[in-house]
């Protein structure tokens, strides 16, 4: 897979696509990740790519051509064209599911106050990663890519993704290493005699009372 993201500030990404997982997913060529700096692609003679709201308002307004432009040259029939905005709907595993199967993702990173509207229309998704305001797109984007990353085949085994939180709509079961006691807290007996099916059972009990604690509205579902 071939992700571009959009972003003014790239150097943001430094560390969190250079380690652990995700670096090897590059090194391995399962994921090509390019950082573009949209700034690139202004005709404006200053280098601007905001301007003040029409009508009047805080803040200065992504202007359409840079991202336009910068998208045009990007985009083939095989691409996908992500907006972050707090305004998007509400990211979840299985839309991490869905894109992990695309070819060809770009990320735009809103900033600033906003984006210019008609930026929308070049868009095949609108996505928030949650109901809170960041100061821009990249710590979405770094989310996005994390999510998704380690759902493309082969980056991690299916066994290390399968029991992941959010499938089937409930949250992970508790797991446990050794030693087997630890400050008088005591590994459950179940996980210790190698009854699978039990283990099983007990497995899935524990996902329903986390999920009924924590996340009751997952169980509406
Ligand atoms: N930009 C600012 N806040 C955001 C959010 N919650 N999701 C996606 N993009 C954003």
């Amino acid at each position: 897979m071939k992700i571009d993201i959009l972003t003014l500030f790239p150097e943001m990404f430094d560390g969190v696509f250079t380690e652990s997982i995700i670096k090897r997913a590059r090194e391995e060529g399962k994921v090509e990740i390019n950082l573009v700096n949209f700034r690139d692609y202004t005709l404006d003679p200053h280098n601007k790519v905001d301007d003040t709201p029409y009508g009047g308002g805080s803040g200065m307004v992504l202007m359409c051509q840079p991202i336009f432009d910068c998208v045009k040259s990007l985009r083939t029939p095989d691409s996908k064209v992500i907006l972050l905005t707090p305004s998007g709907k509400v990211y979840k595993q299985s839309m991490a599911y869905d894109l992990s199967h695309e070819k060809h993702l770009i990320i735009i990173c809103g900033h600033y106050e906003g984006f210019d509207e008609r930026i929308k229309s070049i868009c095949d998704l609108e996505l928030s990663i949650g109901d809170y305001v960041l100061t821009g797109g990249e710590i979405p984007a770094m989310i996005l890519v994390d999510s998704i990353t380690r759902l493309i085949d082969g980056v991690i085994t299916l066994e290390s993704h399968i029991n992941d939180s959010f499938n089937n709509n409930l949250l992970d079961y508790p797991t446990y290493t050794k030693p087997r006691v630890y400050e008088g807290m005591e590994v459950p007996e179940v996980l210790l005699n190698g009854d699978h099916k039990k283990i099983e059972e007990y497995r899935l009990s524990e996902q329903i009372r986390i999920t009924k604690e924590n996340r009751p509205d997952l169980l509406d579902k």
